[in-house]
């Protein structure tokens, strides 16, 4: 590079140097302003800055009087040209963020976002951004349509399930009390058990109100599953035959939990009442339990005959029970003609213990599968 060459980079830089930073302060202090005027400010610094880098070194006398006229004539053509094309993409950006902001107000007024701005790919990505979240909300709506709507249910079914028994109740007492009961044994036994179902469901409901609440209170503890499964399978054993359902599987041996028992032993015997109760004469329910690297797996497996696929997401919901369940009047002594509660409970206690429950097909039933953290 000649003397001349450094002298002429030093001056331009200098001059244009001090434009830029005299510019960026100005940018910087209006940069809370629209974006078509931040485009329009970047464009003037470049262009000034040049003009202040030619005007330099043309007072260094490297440029003459006629060349420094033809050289302005250009920078100001040239400016103007980048000024109007600065104020069209900063209007277009503008445009395109509008776009984008009154997506998001209807969005926040219909609770769905259509926009599709256009523009650069922040753009889009911010876009396709509200529209997931969009569609996320509109899930859990649903699925809070849902709750809603079981729940109204739960209020309708429990007077319903409480009145069926009750009216039973006090037919069989006035029969009793007129003297017309040609079986008093027989009555009294029947009117236990209503009040045996009636107690159940209370219950149930108070449980369910209690894990609501979040003032289920645990006291986890060592507890063996294989003991917790026996005991719940004793406890079956009865309903189970009764039915003629057999009862298999087996649980690793030694494997421990840390939980509250009573309240695992009402998730096992939940699962348990609901894959006996589902399984046809002659079929077989097996529970299996076994260690899992973080943790332990229970698994019920019923002969239920599988479940309907958009069931499946529902059986865990308050009040939810399938089609077959609300057959009045039946009651066969294993919690038949429950409130659909008992799924509902054993997600409360399971995830309470911070564990997690699904429910899957499972030839030639479904299988429902409880992790619990070791
Ligand atoms: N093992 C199973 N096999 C097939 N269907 C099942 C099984 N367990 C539950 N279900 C379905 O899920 C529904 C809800 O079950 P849940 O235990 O919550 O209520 P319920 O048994 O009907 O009443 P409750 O348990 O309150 O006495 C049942 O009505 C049934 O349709
Ligand atoms: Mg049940």
């Amino acid at each position: 590079m000649t003397h001349d060459q450094v002298v002429i980079v030093l001056t331009t830089a200098a001059w244009s140097g001090g434009v830029g930073l005299i510019g960026g302060v100005v940018v910087w202090l209006g940069r809370r302003a629209s974006v078509r005027w931040l485009t329009v400010g970047v464009a003037s610094v470049a262009v000034l800055s040049v003009v202040a880098g030619t005007l330099a070194t043309a007072r260094a006398m490297f440029i003459s009087g006629h060349d420094l006229g033809v050289i302005g004539l250009v920078a100001a053509v040239a400016g103007l040209v980048a000024l109007l094309f600065a104020l069209a993409v900063g209007s277009a950006l503008a445009r395109w963020s509008r776009a984008i902001r009154e997506g998001a107000r209807a969005f926040g007024e219909s609770g769905e976002y259509v926009a599709s701005p256009g523009g650069p790919a922040e753009f889009s990505e911010l876009s396709d951004e509200l529209r997931r979240t969009s569609q996320k909300l509109a899930e859990s709506r649903d699925r809070e349509l849902a709750l809603e709507q079981s729940r109204r249910e739960l209020v309708s079914w429990v007077s319903h399930d409480l009145r069926t028994p009750l009216a039973g109740l006090r037919a069989m007492t006035e029969a009793l009390e007129d003297g017309l009961a040609d079986d008093p044994g027989r009555y009294h036994a029947m009117m236990r058990a209503e009040v045996d179902r009636m107690v159940r469901m209370v219950d149930d409901l108070f449980e369910l109100s209690r894990i609501h609440a979040g003032v289920l209170r645990l006291s986890p503890q060592p507890v063996a599953l294989g003991d917790l499964v026996s005991e719940a399978l004793a406890g079956a054993d009865s309903v189970a035959r009764a039915r003629g359902v057999r009862l298999g599987g087996e649980v690793e041996q030694d494997v421990l939990v840390t939980a509250d028992p009573a309240s695992l032993s009402r998730v096992v015997s939940n699962l348990l009442m609901n894959a006996i109760r589902h399984t046809p004469a002659d079929g077989v329910v097996e529970i299996r339990g076994r260690a899992v690297p973080d943790g332990v797996e229970l698994s019920i497996t019923d002969a239920c005959g599988g479940m309907k696929e958009e069931d499946i997401p529902r059986v865990f919901d308050v009040g939810w029970q399938g089609s077959s369940a609300r057959t009045p009047d039946h009651v066969d002594g294993v919690g038949g003609a429950g409130a659909g509660l008992g799924l509902a409970i054993v997600k409360g206690i399971v995830e309470a213990h911070l564990g997690q429950v699904a429910v899957a097909n499972h030839d030639p039933g479904c299988r429902f599968l409880v992790t619990l953290p070791a």
